[in-house]
């Protein structure tokens, strides 16, 4: 867990900035993989801004996590593209398969399901990112290996 002082050093990295905020939630984010709780009332006290406002950029945006994340990370495209080839079908049947909502991670700590919106894979969807790779025409089958070889 990131100490206060982790975090406000990070912050003060980038409070003179112009429009310090979305440096401010990145910077957290690729030190920590997330963006700790106790940073939102820091930023709100520094920015002059409610805890609501800071959460409420923080939950817009989706590459930003409020948890940290599970040891592999699955991201199942949800663009048009992909939707229309069946990219909903095979999220809604992977989310019940594991028992998570989106964001969620499985108990063992093993993988965390994310959506994202276009990952310039639109012809050969339905796409998702396993980690730092881009994988193409998923189905339920691939889907399911993915899965077993992360872990869930
Ligand atoms: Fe899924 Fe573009 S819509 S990759």
């Amino acid at each position: 867990i990131p100490t206060d002082a982790e975090i406000a050093a990070i912050l003060a990295e980038h409070k003179h900035r112009e429009g310090p905020l979305l440096p401010m939630l990145h910077a957290l984010q690729a030190e920590f993989g997330y963006i700790p709780t106790a940073a939102i009332a820091r930023i709100a006290h520094l920015l002059n801004m409610t805890k609501a406002e800071v959460h409420g950029v923080v939950s817009f945006y989706h590459d930003f996590r409020e948890r940290p994340a599970g040891h592999h990370v699955v991201k199942i495209c949800r663009a048009e593209a992909c939707q229309a080839v069946g990219g909903d079908a095979l999220a809604e049947e992977t989310l019940a398969k594991l028992g998570l909502d989106w964001h969620a991670t499985t108990p063992n700590g093993a993988l965390t399901v994310e959506p994202v919106y276009c990952l310039g894979m639109c012809a050969c969807g339905p796409a998702a990112m396993v980690d730092d790779k881009v994988v193409g025409r998923l189905d339920a089958a691939r889907m399911a290996r993915i899965l077993t070889e992360a872990g869930a």
